[in-house]
């Protein structure tokens, strides 16, 4: 039978360009799938940067212009909307697009608020041992990944990043809560 609702909960999740340069995708993957959740979604991409008088671009020397990135120019606005007027943000949207991404979506039970634990807090000091963050990031400007920070902003952020066509759905169905 097919997982009940309650089992079907999704977040996202991003591995950011400073966790992908230092090769942490597979830690960070491997910790979602010990904990048992489903990775329903997962794409490696790179969104481009606003340079003055520029454009778009990534500054990589790149032959497949103009859409070789896979994301639309809007996006880390749209997914930052409630920091654009913090006075972080220009060196926010650097370190977003300083490099190539890999977003992910995880199902689970409760995997929202399991995710953000696992993720641990948004200053790296303040992160404990043991979450994503307290093992592998020493400062909030490069705290090595995201994640939605409630069912309503997953839903909103997968929208942001994920065409409804690339989500896969499947099972183990090897329990209750391992479907
Ligand atoms: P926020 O949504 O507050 O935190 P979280 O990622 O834990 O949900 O902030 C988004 C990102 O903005 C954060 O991961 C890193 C960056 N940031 C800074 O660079 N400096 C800051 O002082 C803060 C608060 C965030």
């Amino acid at each position: 039978p097919p997982a009940p609702p309650e089992l079907r909960e999704q977040t996202l999740v991003l591995v950011k360009p400073d966790a992908v340069q230092r090769r942490l995708v597979g830690d960070v993957i491997g910790r979602f799938e010990r904990r048992g959740f489903k990775l329903v979604a997962m794409k490696l991409l790179q969104v481009p940067e606003l340079q003055e008088g520029r454009g778009y671009v990534c500054g990589y020397p790149c032959i497949i212009a103009p859409r070789c990135h896979q994301a639309d120019r809007g996006l880390l606005d749209r997914h930052y909307q409630h920091l654009q007027q913090k006075p972080f943000y220009p060196a926010l949207l650097a370190y977003m697009t300083s490099g190539p991404l890999v977003a992910m979506v995880w199902e689970g039970y409760n995997v929202v608020r399991s995710t953000r634990a696992m993720v641990g807090d948004t200053d790296s000091a303040q992160a404990a041992a043991g979450t994503i963050r307290g093992d592998l990031s020493m400062h909030v400007s490069r705290n090595v990944v995201h994640a939605s920070d409630s069912v309503e902003t997953a839903l909103r952020e997968i929208g942001f990043w994920f065409q409804r066509d690339e989500l896969v759905a499947w099972e183990s169905g090897d329990s209750q809560y391992t479907y």
